[in-house]
């Protein structure tokens, strides 16, 4: 059975990229009060050389947002703690493990794992296979194009391919890129050719035009979004709609809802400043590229309340405001 189905209007499977930091619990809890997308990956858990197994994979919660499935991520180079925790991981009912080969922060650089593994495709190959030995459940691999540059990508994927996991995505910058220059979309091409397992192609998915832009111009077997969907929650909805021809229209109520599920989801002992910071973050994002709402965000941004209540009260109004403009709904 494929692990990328369709959709049955033909619409392709559709991912939640995983994002430390921004796209945490409470981010993948308010995403799936929209919806639209068929599954999520965690953000990574990091296994370190001294890591304590059964401590770090209480962090991963399998049902998080059922019905949609999470699956969980690992980033590491020890191959039996690898190994060891990803066992934990299916334990703990994870569908699917990805290993994480591109994130590029220097801590984690430096101790060998993330996109430092697109430095020895044999190496990137013998970790990835001590997880896919270790599990019954299909084990997948999430990589950048490169670490400095792309002379290795080849070698990557085919390593890669080697070692058993079901399919690659690849978001096609190299580490030195960071998140800057353009997505190479012609290596998600390129990488559909040399491979036999299936690919997912990630990086600069903001609009339904760039998910259909990139499915027909790379052939990939499903798309995965980040950012796109902190800018635009809606747009995964968006994409099925294209897909089966509805005419859907954001509504905001479900973004209220979605603000509320948000706050909800923070724990109780966050600090209300910190609570409040988050909530700028998530809303600095939102509907962000878009010149006439750059006043609004502002306002949002550099404003100064001790309550995220009132802060609320003080935002929304002014998010009503672009939303009318955006969407006169
Ligand atoms: C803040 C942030 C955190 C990220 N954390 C992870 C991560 O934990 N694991 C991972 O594989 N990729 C991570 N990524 C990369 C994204 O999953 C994705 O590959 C990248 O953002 C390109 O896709 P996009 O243009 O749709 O955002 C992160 C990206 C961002 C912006």
């Amino acid at each position: 059975m494929t692990l990328l189905p369709k959709n049955s209007n033909g619409c392709p499977y559709l991912q939640l990229a995983p994002m430390e930091g921004v796209g945490d619990r409470c981010f993948r809890k308010a995403m799936a009060s929209i919806g639209g997308f068929d599954e999520a990956v965690r953000d990574f858990l990091r296994v370190p050389r001294n890591a304590h197994i059964e401590s770090l994979a209480r962090e991963y919660e399998a049902d998080e947002i059922a019905p949609i499935p999470l699956a969980a991520q690992l980033m590491g180079s020890e191959l039996d703690l690898m190994a060891a925790m990803a066992r934990e991981m299916e334990k703990k009912g994870a569908h699917r493990i990805d290993l994480n080969c591109g994130c590029p922060s220097n801590t984690v650089t430096g101790k060998g794992a993330g996109s430092s593994l697109l430095k020895e495709p044999d190496f990137l190959h013998d970790v990835a296979k001590s997880i896919v030995e270790a599990v019954s459940i299909p084990v997948t691999l999430k990589m950048r194009s490169g670490f400095e540059d792309t002379s290795l990508f080849k070698d990557n994927l085919l390593a890669a391919e080697a070692s058993g996991v079901r399919y690659i995505t690849l978001h096609p910058r190299t580490k030195v890129d960071g998140y800057g220059p353009p997505a190479r979309w012609d290596l998600i091409a390129e990488a559909k050719s040399l491979l036999k397992i299936p690919l997912v192609g990630n990086g600069d998915i903001l609009t339904v035009d760039d998910a259909l832009r990139m499915l027909k111009t790379t052939g990939c077997d499903g798309l995965m979004i980040g950012r796109g969907s902190i800018i635009n929650p809606f747009l995964f909805q968006q994409i099925k709609a294209h897909f089966s021809g509805e005419n859907f229209i954001p509504q905001w109520d479900d973004l209220i809802r979605y603000f509320e599920v948000y706050c909800a989801e923070i724990p109780a002992g966050v600090p209300p400043k910190i609570r409040i910071n988050k909530l700028k973050q998530l809303m600095g994002f939102l509907f962000k590229g878009n010149a006439e709402l750059l006043e609004m965000r502002q306002s949002i941004l550099t404003s100064q309340y001790a309550e995220p209540e009132e802060f609320m009260q003080f935002a929304l109004p002014l998010l009503r405001k672009g939303w009318s403009f955006l969407f006169s709904s």
